[in-house]
């Protein structure tokens, strides 16, 4: 991967789509994630005692690197200090790190940095520059040390100036170019230090990216990190962003931790996510001894031959201008070429119909077919209606066990009606972030168009937080309105929908039955939701703020 520069500096980085998160630090030791300090509240004499015995005779730069590279990731990040405060680097601003602490004595992060040029992965580090339970000075707005020290005797500047500045220093001299920082938990950290740190790293380094969790304040560094496990909606965000993802349900080494992803989710998780513009950050916990866990590792490989057949699909492909969610799976899209991503178990019989499309075919195939069989085509214009209908031939049986990916060459500039409209199906899912937003009035409102009428069931779509009351939610129940009906419900959890696409621990997609509505004739309708849950276009929220019960979508099922 060679990374842009100047004005261009965030392409690598867009194209790249797929990067591994490395959570890694002396709480490995302890096998129950990175804020096992923070939550047994060891005190910071004991918990410096682990760097006694801290020695990761397992490490090895190279199976690391080469393990990223056989996933298809295209960089790393990784903690170079995590919340605990002890880097993971040598550090002449503080000798609690793994150089000078530890019997193992070795700068991984050196190691690391010569082996991603050799292997050609980007490599970038995260650092938390608020919270840390280690140094007496650091103010966090939530999550400080208060069993070591008195929060209002505290002198933040002595942290920023004595340890902070010149750690990213450090990063940012030590080891060649850093492809980006990587920053985390910035609660109570004002615009000028925000801007200060941004202002540091671009006169260190001016083509290394930095994330937006550098600041509270919006839109500052280079992209948006979205929530830890968080997917977004189509077209929720205006900026480049990525999701931070999980492989099991921790980010550090945990012993306790099994509820992997397995590797058809991580796929399916990964081409959702470009085909709504997005990258994926997926992370893994290397133990005390330097391993990356094996159930990892063997997911992360599965996840790479996939790529390895289908990645013209994903790296440098843009989102799909589709403005919903496919029922089959997803869309990207590069110049001259649409790729249909169809999820092999719900494997259309015979035929897919595409509605939407405006270009002329010139062929269609399936990818990972060396001989490009074509797959035969009609393209339909319903000029009444100005709606375009493609139909593509299908084989039997999907040609990947996973994911099957049907290449599509257009002719000219693609060109796609946006309207959200009802699918092939009958059915259309009205995601938020594609309706009119009036939060002052709690009402949200879509305009859709209706291409076989008829009487539809309306099933609401949330994400519910682990351990979130449904009743404390929805405490006013929601009105729906159409031109022909209003009504209101109380949602109930009537369906939980295992193995969704864009959702994840710590929340579930749940789905409840709002009731039934009618578009009796084609054409623009409208449909409108009032509910005390509807927020503005949300920015970014650190996952504890989010909450507990998110209204995602509407779905429409047509009764057949
Ligand atoms: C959270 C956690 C942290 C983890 C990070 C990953 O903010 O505090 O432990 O590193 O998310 O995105």
């Amino acid at each position: 991967m060679t990374v842009t520069s100047g004005e261009d500096k965030i392409k690598w980085w867009k194209d790249a789509k797929f990067g591994m998160f490395i959570h890694w630090g002396l709480y490995a030791a302890l096998g129950r994630g990175e804020w096992v300090m923070y939550e047994l509240n060891i005190p910071v004499r004991d918990y410096e005692r682990l760097a006694e015995t801290f020695h990761p005779v397992r490490f090895d730069a190279k199976s690391w690197v080469g393990l990223a590279k056989a996933a298809g990731m295209k960089y790393i990040v990784i903690t170079a200090k995590h919340h605990d405060g002890f880097a993971m680097f040598r550090s002449q601003a503080e000798p609690f790190n793994i150089a000078d602490a530890t019997p193992f004595g070795r700068d991984p992060m050196r190691e690391l940095a010569e082996e991603c040029r050799e292997q050609g992965i980007v490599l970038c580090f995260y650092y938390s520059h608020v919270i840390d339970w280690h140094h007496p000075h650091a103010v966090h707005n939530k999550y400080n040390n208060v069993w070591d020290y008195d929060t209002d005797s505290k002198h933040f500047p002595t942290y920023w100036n004595g340890l902070v500045k010149p750690q990213i220093r450090e990063l940012l001299t030590q080891y060649g170019p850093v492809g980006l920082l990587w920053f985390d938990t910035a609660g109570g950290l004002s615009k000028e230090d925000s801007e200060e740190l941004v202002g540091l790293v671009r006169g260190l380094q001016p083509d290394c990216l930095i994330n937006s969790r550098v600041s509270h304040y919006p839109d500052m560094g280079d992209y948006q990190s979205k929530g830890d496990n968080e997917i977004p909606m189509y077209g929720e965000d205006s900026r480049a962003w990525e999701t931070p993802m999980t492989l099991n349900q921790s980010w550090g080494f945990s012993t306790k931790d099994q509820v992997w992803k397995q590797p058809e989710a991580i796929i399916r998780k990964l081409v959702h996510i470009v085909s709504k513009g997005g990258n994926l950050l997926l992370n893994v916990g290397p133990d005390a001894e330097g391993h990356i866990p094996d159930l990892s590792a063997e997911r992360l490989r599965e996840v790479g031959a996939w790529l390895n057949v289908h990645g013209e699909a994903v790296y440098g492909a843009a989102a799909s201008p589709f403005p919903y969610e496919m029922e089959w799976g997803a869309v990207t899209v590069k110049p001259g070429r649409v790729y249909l991503h169809l999820t092999s178990d719900a494997w259309p019989q015979g035929e897919l119909l595409l509605y939407g499309l405006q270009n002329k075919i010139k062929q269609a195939y399936v990818l990972s077919d060396p001989g490009r069989t074509p797959l035969e085509t009609t393209q339909r214009y319903d000029a009444g209606m100005d709606h375009h209908t493609l139909t593509v031939g299908l084989p039997d049986k999907p040609a990947n066990d996973c994911m099957t990916v049907i290449a599509i060459d257009i002719e000219g500039e693609l060109s796609v009606d946006t309207r959200l409209s009802q699918q092939p199906s009958g059915h259309v899912k009205l995601e938020w972030a594609n309706g009119r937003i009036d939060a002052d009035a709690k009402t949200i409102e879509w305009s859709l168009q209706i291409v076989a009428p008829g009487t539809f069931d309306l099933e609401l779509v949330c994400f519910q937080k682990e351990g979130a009351s449904w009743d404390e939610a929805f405490r006013e129940g929601i009105e729906a309105a159409s031109r022909s009906r209003r009504f209101t419900a109380q949602p109930k959890p009537d369906r939980v929908i295992k193995n969704s696409t864009a959702c994840q621990h710590p929340y579930t997609e749940v789905h409840s039955h709002l009731g039934t509505i009618v578009f009796d004739r084609p054409g623009t309708c409208t449909l409108s939701l009032r509910s005390a849950l509807i927020r503005p276009k949300s920015g970014f929220t650190e996952i504890w703020q989010a909450d507990p019960v998110k209204l995602r979508a509407v779905k429409l099922v047509k009764r057949q």
